[in-house]
């Protein structure tokens, strides 16, 4: 059975602080797509690979105490600092599920939304899980997808030689863990298969200057991902520095860009 430890991206202190940060960065463009999905006070969302509830707790606040947000997560560590959060901040309307996506029945309930992010790259079988998701989401539900299509638009200018190396380290281990960076692409077609028309489908992708705040989110990324290939020994110290000095060397550079990871939004109705 997978375990926290098998999880490709893991679930140690940094990657959570990491998520945080990814959250806050990308907080604009999620509040306004939930928004443009309809969330609003007293609907029921269902928040599936939830991480340490970082979206979870704004949705408990956008859908307020007659709302409820469903949460379900696997790794121990990111549903203990959920649970902490949801204490300090009284929210009573989150309810935790510790389960498998892949391998447990999923719970159901009258829900009317599902959050998905980031999570279908990582699930060894993204069709089956569309095929769970479509079996217990109610009929005009929406379900909602942020998920990456095209991990390899992440590239800066000029080139970095060693992030794209770094960049094609990210993409095998992804494979070889069972998942699929470009996960989204097949979203149409297991949607389709699964009973939900979409609704819309728009790409985010940002080209981002180095005192932009989303350019912490890719950098930040690099940071702890070296550390995970070093401890996978796909990559030694010798090269993780080098793509540290090539990332200092862009940042120092006003003129560079980053273009990031494509990132494909899905608003699909369950018919
Ligand atoms: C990249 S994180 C994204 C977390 C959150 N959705 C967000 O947007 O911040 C992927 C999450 O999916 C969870 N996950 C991956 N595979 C899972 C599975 N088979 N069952 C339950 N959770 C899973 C991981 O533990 C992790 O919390």
């Amino acid at each position: 059975m997978a375990t926290d430890r098998d999880y490709v991206l893991g679930t140690h202190e940094q990657e959570l602080a990491r998520l945080g940060l990814q959250h806050r960065v990308w907080r604009p463009v999620t509040l306004d797509c939930w928004q443009r999905a309809g969330i609003a006070i007293g609907k029921r969302v269902l928040d599936i690979g939830a991480g340490p509830g970082y979206a979870a707790i704004d949705l408990a606040e956008i859908v307020g105490p007659t709302g409820e947000v469903v949460a379900l997560e696997r790794s121990q560590n990111f549903i203990r600092a959920m649970e902490t959060t949801c204490r300090t901040r009284s929210l009573a309307n989150v309810k935790i599920h510790e389960l498998d996506l892949m391998q447990d029945e999923l719970p159901r309930a009258d829900y009317d939304f599902l959050w998905c992010r980031w999570v279908i790259s990582f699930v060894n079988d993204p069709s089956l899980l569309i095929k769970k998701l479509g079996a217990i989401m109610p009929k005009r539900s929406v379900a909602i997808f942020h998920e990456y299509g095209h991990y390899e638009t992440w590239r800066f200018f000029p080139r970095l030689p060693m992030q794209e190396r770094f960049r094609q380290h990210v993409i095998a281990t992804w494979h070889e863990s069972g998942g699929e960076p470009d996960g989204a692409a097949h979203l149409p077609a297991l949607l389709a298969e699964n009973g939900f028309v979409i609704r819309s489908a728009r790409p985010h992708i940002f080209c981002l200057q180095p005192r932009d705040y989303m350019w912490q989110w890719p950098a930040t990324f690099i940071e702890t991902y070296l550390e995970r290939l070093i401890g996978m020994g796909r990559i030694d110290q010798k090269f993780a520095r080098q793509v540290e000095t090539d990332l200092a060397s862009a940042e120092k550079n006003p003129n560079a860009r980053m273009l990031t990871p494509l990132v494909l939004e899905i608003i699909a109705e369950k018919l």
